[in-house]
């Protein structure tokens, strides 16, 4: 039975934020046109054997030129807010400010913010969707400590700009995947395989970060700003209760949450986390500029993590033979139950102000059916099972202000290509055409407390 059939939406407030997020990149295409200058997506997507079919962001969904079908689109569901994130490179083709600015970059999110607000959407702006210019990336990218000035001179101009109207900021998305799958694995643009980078690039993100906080609130007129971070945060279990699997479960979760979690929260990297790193040298206060307050953190979770010992004391993600694993066409796992785990975490460790889920969703193979509709129960079963958690972690006292289902469009899914669908609605790349799949109309209903479910 599906959780609004069951009445448990009714934990969440009324004015529980229910949306849907994408990102520029992703989405957008149009990358040559109006002054945009390049992205390091750009860059790495023509590297041959980046991307799973060759393909780049170019054209993506021509969101560019579709804005205005896309947030009809978005009305039509019912959303009550809309995450996206703006374009670096359409705002400084040269990784620069001053007279370099773009203005068409400025005036295509200024649009967007209008025709959101115009149809009562309130807009979640994202300032770092891992689309660095480029010229940022000649020299050295988020290695190199100028680039955190750069980031905040980006923030001030586009929070300025948009400050008027937008009064939800967040300053980065998954500086992880940004420092380990661009430096370390190399996966991902930069596509640099240098685990020694790996804390300074996670350093440098989390200054920018701190540093821009206040920035983009001095900018908020017309309402209290809420500005905050996303973080991909995955709970990792041990294999085993041996010894070495739960010391592996801890070493992983210092890697992925605990580095980001510790300095935004406590002012300092996790000890056990430092001493398996190369040494990063801190400037004095930078982890009190790190700590801004802030108003909440954003969270994105799609799965676990289950670590066992491997070889050189390096933990080791893997299975649980006896387990009967359900899973996305990623191959990643389907477990609901780990975001409950993690939002009751966050709240005994961290306690952060307010949460938002920024992102939740998964991608299977979507097709259109003979009738025109796609139909997708496994994705409708997927996002019920997350949202439940969610209300039972509402229940239970955490402070979690709304969702936002990853995504609204099926997208450029990085190093997949278009291989890999995540929307509530389809898109057929030959047409354009958007088609609501059920799970959009099953968010649609639960968005509207109509009672109905999968
Ligand atoms: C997250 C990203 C988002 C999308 C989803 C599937 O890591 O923030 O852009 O790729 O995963």
């Amino acid at each position: 039975m599906a959780l609004h059939e069951r009445g448990e939406q009714m934990v969440m407030s009324s004015d529980f934020l229910w949306g849907a997020a994408t990102s520029a990149y992703q989405i957008e295409g149009a990358t040559r046109e109006d002054g945009r200058g390049e992205s390091m997506w750009d860059y790495f997507a023509a590297i041959p054997g980046k991307i799973a079919d060759g393909s780049s962001g170019e054209p993506a969904d021509d969101h560019y030129h579709r804005v205005r079908e896309d947030v009809a689109l978005m009305r039509e569901l019912g959303l009550r807010a809309y995450r996206f994130s703006i374009a670096w490179p359409r705002i400084q083709p040269a990784g620069r400010g001053g007279a370099s600015t773009n203005r068409a970059g400025l005036d295509f999110y200024d649009r967007l913010v209008d025709l959101l607000l115009d149809n009562g959407i309130r807009p979640f702006a994202t300032l770092y969707h891992w689309d660095l210019p480029q010229a940022l990336q000649d020299r050295g990218g988020w290695a190199n400590r100028d680039t955190v000035e750069r980031f905040v001179e980006y923030a001030d101009t586009v929070c300025y700009r948009l400050g008027d109207r937008v009064r939800d900021w967040i300053t980065h998305n998954e500086p992880w995947v940004a420092a380990y799958l661009g430096h370390v694995t190399g996966e991902h643009a930069p596509g640099l395989t240098r685990p020694d980078l790996y804390l300074r690039v996670a350093h440098n993100l989390l200054l920018s970060h701190g540093m821009a906080v206040p920035v983009a609130r001095s900018h908020v007129r017309g309402g209290p700003a809420q500005v905050g971070i996303t973080l991909n945060l995955t709970p990792v279990e041990p294999l085993t209760a041996h010894d070495e699997d739960e010391r592996a479960a801890v070493i992983d979760d210092g890697m992925r949450n605990r580095v980001f979690l510790d300095p935004l929260f406590k002012r300092s990297y996790p000890s056990d986390i430092l001493e398996r790193l190369p040494l990063l040298e801190i400037e004095t206060g930078e982890l009190d500029v790190i700590a801004a307050p802030i108003d909440f953190l954003g969270v994105n979770y799609y799965n676990r993590a289950i670590v066992t010992m491997g070889p050189n004391d390096e933990p080791q993600a893997t299975l649980r033979p006896d387990e009967n694993y359900e899973r996305t066409a990623l191959g990643w796992e389907v477990y609901p139950r780990g975001l409950y785990d993690l939002l009751a975490r966050l709240k005994r460790d961290y306690d952060p102000p307010a949460i938002y889920i920024t992102e939740n969703g998964a991608a299977f193979d979507d097709e259109v059916g003979p009738d025109g509709a796609v139909h997708d129960p496994r994705r409708v079963a997927y996002l019920d099972g997350h949202v439940e958690q969610v209300a039972r972690a509402v229940a239970d006292g955490v402070p979690v202000k709304g969702y936002f289902a990853w995504s609204l469009l099926d997208n450029w899914e990085w190093a997949e290509g278009y291989t890999k669908r995540f929307g509530i609605v389809y898109v057929d790349y030959d047409t354009q055409a958007r088609i609501i799949k059920d799970s959009g109309r099953w968010y649609q209903r639960l968005i509207a407390g109509e009672g109905m479910g999968v």
